[in-house]
């Protein structure tokens, strides 16, 4: 949820300092009245990484250009990583769904701990107000861990109803998605990326209706050595700054 204007108001009143200089001063006024261009409301991105191949990484490297430039334009916000190459994330198993759909109340503690990584990662998730989600396309989809990230963030009560509303409201995502082949719009085999509507989808489920997607095809001309990793970077570098803006 964004801070209201009294809030924000309250923030900067706050923090103000009696002895600051005239310069501080028209810079505290500008960011109340709003009149500067960047954002400098108290922001967080939480920023998804999924692939496993660290520096040779082609989503990776978008999704940090993509948060240098979300800091340059939000100079007061926190960034929360959440590298799923790296947190080992479980399936859902039994204890996971016992604990998501019974009470608290009755979770015995191998309950208890299954469904707190669920917990953890939903408070993590409504606690911020944009969500970058940098993956490589496998088989046509979402990477293996991806989905398990998902399958730990869609629980019924928690991030949606019964009714199909969703509960995680008021936030925007990215999503950065490379592929060795191309599959942008009215190319041939645009319409084999299921990564794209399902992504989309399970994120409209749960509340996040305003989805920006930036697919960064033709990967391969990193692997073959036509370009390199900067080079295919630089060709999407207009729509990472439009996604930040
Ligand atoms: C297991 C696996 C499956 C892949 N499946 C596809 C695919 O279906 N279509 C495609 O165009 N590229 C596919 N690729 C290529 C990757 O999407 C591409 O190399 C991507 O840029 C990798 O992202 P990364 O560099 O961030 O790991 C696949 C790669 C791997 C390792």
């Amino acid at each position: 949820m964004r801070p209201s204007g009294a809030r924000i108001r309250s923030i900067f009143t706050s923090f103000s300092n009696p002895r600051q200089s005239r310069q501080q001063r028209a810079m505290s006024r500008r960011l109340l009245s709003g009149s500067s261009r960047k954002n400098v409301l108290m922001t967080t991105l939480l920023a998804i990484q999924v692939s496993p191949r660290g520096g040779y990484s082609t989503s990776r490297k978008l999704t940090s250009d993509f948060i240098e430039k979300w800091k340059a334009q939000h100079p007061g916000g926190t960034v929360v990583p959440r590298d799923l190459a790296t947190t080992h994330l479980p399936f859902v198993d039994l204890p996971w769904i016992g604990g998501a759909f019974t009470p608290p109340e009755q979770h015995a503690p191998e309950v208890k701990a299954a469904i707190k990584v669920s917990d953890d990662l939903v408070s993590e998730l409504k606690a911020s107000d944009h969500i970058v989600i940098g993956t490589p396309l496998y088989n046509f989809n979402v990477p293996a861990i991806l989905k398990a990230y998902i399958d730990h963030i869609v629980r019924l009560g928690v991030t949606f109803t019964m009714n199909y509303e969703g509960l995680v409201q008021g936030k925007r995502a990215t999503i950065i998605l490379t592929s060795g082949s191309d599959f942008s719009p009215g190319t041939p085999y645009a319409s084999f990326n299921q990564a794209e509507p399902y992504l989309r989808q399970i994120l409209g489920f749960i509340g996040i209706t305003d989805v920006n997607v930036i697919l960064a095809g033709r990967s391969l001309a990193v692997d073959t050595g036509e370009k390199t990793l900067n080079e295919f970077a630089e060709q999407f570098s207009g729509q990472l700054q439009s996604a930040v803006a």
